[in-house]
């Protein structure tokens, strides 16, 4: 049992948080039972009052094997894919090369205080393996794709269908608890066969299964996606192979017409945004005032290695940023990396916020020297994060900092 003396910011909604000042928050076992004001609280207690306190960052779209990339730049999505990822995604072939990287990253992600990560690797066994087997090592807690690719891409990255599918599901099978789980991760249309596609559709929903890939995130991407399918949108390729559904992630989806986000809206399919990635590259600007019009749910994503980092309140900046118009208020920024994410994978029972009951995957962020504390920190935190120092963070109420 352990008792923290904090200030707790807790996000509740785009529009409400709550601050919660001089409150402590008691774990045992890995959660939270109980949070109160000092004022009613008896017993020994942990100070953190040079703290703000905030659930864990959820990151809902990362890219493993392309953390080691990050920064390399090429300003198109398919010149970047062909100059940059593909080459380096091959490395991960190997078990060791991805297992050293793996640690690097699960540690990387820790200290930015993303406490639960939704993953793409490589387009191999090996490379899934190597993240579950470090995650699982680590105390990370993930969903974790081997990226598929039956048709397009480079010799060494291509698999047969049956290849993609087998290990697919046996990842599956194997890793399957709420903490760490597989998320079927067709890469996106172009390297994807119809036949891969619908097997993936098929198995994901008779298994209550999740699926990860992305959609409209730039025009040559989009032009490709309609020369192979011929369809009348990209959004109505993944609708008639059945890969739009309430457990379906979609990474970017910046390029959609109002018939597409209704056939989105009404799949219950979210999406992950992913504004730093989409100005990197020069994908274009994320349609936010249409996505909420349409109710369809969204979180944030750092899409590390077209993402530059894997500081989640980065880019909640980049989220406000890389809007022209429409302003993002701090209580919403906070939400998109926490609560909103884990409604999205179906946990917010578990995570997301700091509730009683619900994991202690919580963060502790000083306040800097000469900054006073008050329901403004969040939107100091917000804008101003680098002079914020990351003090503690708990994973299942454990500190994994400097561990
Ligand atoms: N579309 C298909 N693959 C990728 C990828 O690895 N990164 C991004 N940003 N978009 C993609
Ligand atoms: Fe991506």
């Amino acid at each position: 049992m352990k008792n923290i003396r904090t200030n707790i910011f807790n996000p509740v909604s785009p529009d409400q948080v709550d601050y919660l000042p001089d409150h402590v928050l008691s774990i045992d076992n890995g959660k939270i039972t109980q949070i109160c004001s000092f004022s009613d609280f008896h017993g020994s207690w942990e100070d953190q009052r040079s703290c703000i306190c905030l659930p864990g960052f959820i990151d809902l779209h990362v890219h493993l094997s392309q953390y080691r990339i990050r920064g390399l730049y090429h300003p198109a999505l398919l010149p970047w894919l062909d100059s940059s990822v593909f080459p380096e995604e091959q490395k991960s072939l190997s078990e060791a090369y991805a297992t050293a990287l793996s640690r690097d990253f699960f540690s990387a992600l820790i200290k930015a205080g993303t406490t639960f990560s939704v993953i793409y690797t490589a387009p191999f066994r090996e490379a899934a393996e190597a993240a579950f087997e470090v995650a699982h090592d680590m105390g990370a807690k993930a969903k974790i794709g081997m990226t598929m690719m039956d048709r397009n891409a480079p010799q060494g990255l291509l698999q047969t269908t049956g290849y993609a599918i087998s290990n697919s599901i046996r990842l599956h099978e194997k890793w399957n608890s709420e903490s760490l789980s597989y998320i079927f991760t067709p890469r996106f249309a172009p390297t994807c066969s119809a036949e891969l596609m619908r097997e993936v559709a098929d198995y994901a929903k008779s298994h209550d299964a999740f699926i990860q890939t992305h959609l409209s995130e730039n025009p040559d991407e989009m032009a490709w996606v309609k020369e192979i399918f011929g369809k009348s949108s990209y959004t109505e390729v993944y609708e008639s192979l059945g890969i739009l559904g309430p457990r379906s992630i979609l990474g970017h989806a910046i390029h959609l017409s109002d018939p597409e986000m209704d056939v989105l809206s009404s799949s219950g399919s979210s999406i992950a945004h992913c504004p730093d990635s989409n100005f990197y590259l020069k994908s274009g600007e994320f349609p936010l005032s249409r996505v909420k019009a349409h109710n369809i749910p969204f979180g944030l994503g750092s899409d590390v290695g077209a993402g530059t980092s894997l500081n989640m309140l980065y880019h909640a900046k980049q989220m406000n940023f890389r809007q022209n118009t429409d302003p993002v208020l701090p209580s919403e920024m906070l939400y998109r990396i926490s609560l909103a994410n884990a409604k999205i994978l179906h946990l917010d029972h578990r995570m997301g916020s700091l509730d009683i009951g619900k994991d202690a995957d919580i963060l502790f962020f000083r306040i800097p020297d000469g900054l006073y504390l008050g329901e403004h920190s969040l939107s100091q935190l917000c804008f101003s994060s680098e002079d914020f120092l990351l003090a503690k963070v708990l994973v299942d109420g454990v500190n994994r900092l400097g561990s």
